[in-house]
């Protein structure tokens, strides 16, 4: 395995090797190329993206997933205007260049408000702003990005159709289909990002592999990768909703897996930027962010959601950071950086190095 431009000759049938590998000197081998395609392609500057999760409401009913609608007991917020616009301004404060806005999929968090919300942070800061809303309608998607929009995030979380619509029913009326919605999204000029969750419960060794092929078709910008982690008060956490698959064909949800697939990604995607999820560090709070750092992944996104919201945003349970505040994550993360002997990223960071992420005419090649 060389790692000049990342692995451009990697096929399938070798993503799959890597992914059932057990040999430790091999992994070791994967962890080294990832680390220094990672350093090659993108540098040793590590990106810091302030994260807001300004809206836990949602209208889907994912099997997977804690903010799922039918979730009746958990209480709902979304975050003003006002509350928005401090944490951008905290995040210029701690140096940061992107703040992401996510939420479930939430309509009463409409088009125009939004567009409202991303015009006032791209007129008081120099922020490039990353959203993270789901599957909206075209319009909102246009409205953002002629507001300042620079980069839309949107993980297809399995390319195994079948698996897909089982555990993430569409909205009548409405097929899902996020591989369009990402390429209509490259249309318009975003910076896209994408990923999967890794160990669903019905997921194959082969549909990861085909997964991690659809990183490299896609071309994505930013990839994204987590262990999945059971909610018990969702049907896929609950074994309600199950899809047995054949002996030793599914794939487990351990932090191996999850460093198999950053490295891979990063051979696949050589200038992509990988994020160190949190949902890793949830399964290794001590080193998951350090060990994701070191095989391929060059950006991590600090938490600037206000604490009183923190633990509502449910996605999974036992989720890092929830009790800690904005300082403390930035400071903690900013330690574990430097412990790595990397750099604390300055600007924007986006693809190619752009100054704010993408340019305007979507006819650019991003
Ligand atoms: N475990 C791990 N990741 C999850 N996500 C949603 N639910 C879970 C879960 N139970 C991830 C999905 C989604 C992202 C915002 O969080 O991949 O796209
Ligand atoms: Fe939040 Fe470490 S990143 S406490």
């Amino acid at each position: 395995m060389t790692s000049d431009a990342g692995c451009p000759t990697m096929d399938k049938a070798d993503i799959l090797s890597w992914l059932r590998e057990t040999d430790k000197t091999r992994l070791k081998e994967l962890w080294r190329v990832a680390d220094q395609t990672r350093r090659k392609q993108v540098g040793d500057a590590v990106h810091l993206r302030g994260l807001i999760e300004i809206s836990n409401n949602c209208v889907r009913e994912c099997g997977y997933c804690g903010l799922r609608a039918g979730h009746k007991t958990l209480r709902r917020y979304r975050m003003s205007a006002d509350e928005i616009l401090e944490c951008a301004h905290k995040a210029v404060a701690f140096g940061y260049g992107t703040v992401v806005m996510q939420a479930g999929e939430d309509y009463g968090i409409t088009g125009p408000w939004l567009a409202d919300v991303v015009r006032r942070i791209k007129a008081e800061t120099p922020l490039a702003v990353t959203l993270s809303m789901g599957e909206r309608p075209e319009a909102d998607l246009v409205a953002w990005r002629k507001a300042g929009a620079d980069r839309y995030l949107l993980r297809f979380e399995t390319s195994d159709e079948e698996l897909y619509r089982l555990i993430h029913p569409a909205l009548p009326g409405r097929p899902s289909d996020r591989i369009a919605l990402l390429r209509s999204l490259r249309t318009l000029g975003y910076e896209v990002g994408s990923g999967v969750m890794i160990g669903i419960p019905g997921q194959t060794y082969d549909s990861l592999a085909a997964d991690i092929d659809l990183f490299r078709t896609l071309d994505l910008d930013m990839i994204g990768v987590g262990p999945y982690i059971s909610h018990p008060a969702t049907p896929l956490g609950s074994r309600e909703w199950k899809r047995e698959v054949p002996a030793g064909q599914q794939v487990p949800n351990t932090e191996l897996m999850v460093y198999k697939v950053v490295a891979l990604a990063r051979l696949v995607c050589p200038e992509a930027n990988i994020p160190s999820t949190t949902a890793l560090a949830t399964i290794n709070k001590a080193t998951g962010r350090e060990l994701g750092l070191m095989r391929g992944a060059n950006v991590v996104m600090p938490n600037l959601t206000p604490v009183e919201y923190r633990a509502l945003y449910e996605i999974y349970p036992a989720k890092a950071c929830i009790f800690e505040d904005a300082l403390t994550c930035h400071g903690c993360l900013k330690a574990r950086i430097v412990s790595l002997g990397r750099e604390v990223g300055v600007g924007p960071g986006g693809r190619h190095g752009s100054k704010t992420g993408t340019s305007l005419d979507p006819n650019a090649k991003m």
